[in-house]
């Protein structure tokens, strides 16, 4: 696949992506677990590549206001809602976010050393060369600057997620809950039929980078990065690294 049709791909998933994405309580657990795993303080510029929509910069802002957060992503679709959902969070974020259209697959637009925090969601899988991802995020990142890095497992599958987002409603209404369900099913069906398509095209690309346990922690820790912990997330579908650059200067 050329870029110019990765980024077409990437276009079309904006166009459902929150639509579905936001209603998804594992999701929004994720995003709770990624901010508070990034543990952002005031006056910290955190750097967001491949923000898609802007759904974790949007929360890191509200969970700390001091914080200056820049969104790196390709697909101008994802980039225009990012700035949209981040207007509507003025006054807090309309000084301290900025949104850079840019290929990941090329060096960070960003000189050595210049955020004290990373994350990085979900995006690792779509790059041509992760490793280069992850070395460019270490070049920018401060000595002792912190790496929340999402990314799925070896076949990840959707249904766990599901069964995790069923799980959530059945805690928070034991009666009601598989009305809730079915309702969102049947009000979401054009919606649910393109995302799980698109879900099941990045599962069957062989071009996509997808890890075990082992071969990820080597991989962060090949490009510089002390490994703090790797925990599983996401309705197992996740893996969440904490991570920290462990010296300066390059590799
Ligand atoms: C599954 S979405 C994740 C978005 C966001 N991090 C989240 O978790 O909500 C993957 C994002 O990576 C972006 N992406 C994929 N390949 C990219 C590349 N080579 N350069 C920049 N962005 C890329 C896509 O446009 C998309 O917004």
């Amino acid at each position: 696949m050329n870029s110019k049709v990765k980024k077409s791909f990437w276009q079309l998933y904006a166009w459902v992506y929150d639509a579905v994405l936001l209603r998804f309580l594992p999701y929004r657990e994720l995003i709770a677990h990624v901010t508070s795993a990034l543990d952002a303080r005031e006056g910290w510029a955190i750097l967001d590549a491949g923000c898609g929509t802007g759904n974790f910069i949007y929360h890191i802002i509200q969970a700390c206001p001091g914080v200056k957060a820049v969104g790196v992503d390709f697909a101008a679709a994802m980039l225009s809602r990012a700035m949209l959902k981040i207007r509507k969070a003025a006054p807090v974020s309309i000084n301290s976010v900025i949104f850079r259209e840019a290929d990941l697959n090329l060096p960070l637009p960003f000189t050595d050393e210049e955020f004290a925090g990373a994350i990085c969601v979900n995006v690792l899988y779509a790059v041509d060369d992760p490793k280069f991802l992850l070395g460019e995020i270490y070049r920018v990142l401060q000595k002792n600057g912190r790496l929340i890095l999402v990314t799925p497992p070896v076949q990840p599958q959707i249904w766990p997620i599901v069964r995790a987002h069923a799980c959530r409603l059945k805690e928070a209404s034991p009666s009601g809950w598989i009305f809730t369900l079915a309702g969102q099913v049947v009000r979401l069906i054009p919606l649910l039929t393109v995302f799980l398509l698109i879900n099941i095209f990045i599962k069957s690309r062989q071009s996509f980078h997808f890890f075990n346990r082992e071969e990820l922690s080597l991989l962060v820790k090949n490009c510089g990065f002390e490994v703090v912990s790797i925990v599983p997330v996401y309705g197992g579908q996740d893996w969440l690294v904490e991570a920290k650059k462990q010296h300066s200067g390059l590799l």
